[in-house]
């Protein structure tokens, strides 16, 4: 090409018309993409804002059912259920998390109640919302999280979530074999149908700030010596390579956003659905900038979810599920 003549290529021709950019756009956000995450709180009947979180709330089991009918009538395809204890209940064994009628188990019975199979319900399998000292596991003599012992707490709750009527769990604890335990739990009671959502690469994030709020968790130290270093990306491909091994069904990233190269690699690698979770920080940072008038909130939502599914994700784990779904 000669400079000075006319340019011999012009990727301006397909973005002229929003109809010639709706029409050779690569990536398009479906409201059966969307997972809603809800926390559900015992002991309360109005719902509880969470201060962190403009507009997501701690539900009661009453909102939470009207959220669930809300979601299915957007169109979202689950819902991710986080149960928060009432404070005197928790212990350093996070007894809540097994108890029948813990408040997670009583939310899967109600929401699965209220919607049968019309959503995918899931369950968070984790200990750190019924822990006193707000880690993912139970404590060894010297205050260390005891992998192998918490894979046995997991192994029940596993067995209780499935009891009581959800569809999918995902353990999120980052203990090592956690997959394959729940997997043979579930298996061994008759749960062979109820499939495994593997938090399979979980990064020690500043980002899950508001979520301690959503759960009411006072976490002593931090979640460094279990969940991943986020310089690392090797290390993501070999908790992929344990989780397939160990049974899961569906793989996770998460956080979402500042980890996008690890989820095209996860995406590019696998041949069983990926997920992402958008987590509690990246819908902070939007809603407090959005709120300054600083960003359009509208399209920055929409621009946070179409990278996440350019980059791979088949599902998205957003706050903003029914309200995007409704738009889209
Ligand atoms: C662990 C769990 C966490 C989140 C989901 N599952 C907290 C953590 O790992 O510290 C965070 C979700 C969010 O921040 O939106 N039970």
């Amino acid at each position: 090409m000669t400079y000075g003549s006319f340019p011999g290529a012009r990727p301006r021709r397909l973005r002229t018309t929003p109809a010639m950019r709706r029409m050779v756009a690569e990536t398009r956000l479906h409201p059966a993409d969307l997972i809603l995450p809800a926390f559900v709180r015992e002991g309360i009947t109005e719902p509880v804002p969470i201060q962190a979180m403009p507009g997501v709330v701690q539900h009661s089991l009453d909102t939470l059912r009207k959220a669930a009918v809300e979601a299915v009538e957007a169109g979202v395809a689950g819902i991710m259920l986080f149960g928060v204890p009432e404070d005197e209940k928790k212990d350093a064994a996070g007894t809540a998390g097994t108890d029948p009628d813990g408040i997670l188990q009583v939310a899967i019975r109600a929401v699965r109640a209220e919607i049968g199979d019309d959503l995918v319900v899931m369950s968070d399998l984790c200990l750190d919302e019924y822990t006193d000292h707000g880690h993912c596991g139970v404590l060894d003599a010297d205050g260390r999280v005891d992998n192998d012992a918490t894979l046995e707490r997991y192994a029940e709750m596993a067995q209780v979530q499935a009891d009581a009527g959800v569809h999918v769990v995902g353990p999120s604890g980052m203990m090592d074999g956690q997959v394959g335990v729940v997997r043979d739990a579930l298996d061994q009671t008759g749960h062979e149908d109820v499939s495994i959502l593997a938090y399979t690469a979980k990064y020690s994030s500043a980002f899950y700030g508001p979520f301690r709020e959503a759960v009411g968790s006072s976490l002593q130290g931090d979640r460094k010596t279990y969940q991943q270093d986020p310089a690392n990306v090797r290390e993501s491909l070999r908790e992929l390579a344990l989780d397939l091994d160990e049974g899961a069904d569906m793989v996770m990233v998460k956080p979402a956003g500042p980890y996008l190269d690890i989820l095209a690699k996860v995406a590019e690698s696998v041949d069983v659905p990926v997920a992402a979770y958008q987590i509690s920080g990246e819908y902070a940072m939007v809603e407090a900038a959005a709120e300054k008038g600083w960003i359009d909130r509208d399209r920055a939502i929409l621009e946070t979810l179409t990278g996440i599914k350019r980059a791979g994700a088949n599902m998205i784990l957003t706050y903003w599920a029914t309200e995007v779904a409704r738009g889209l």
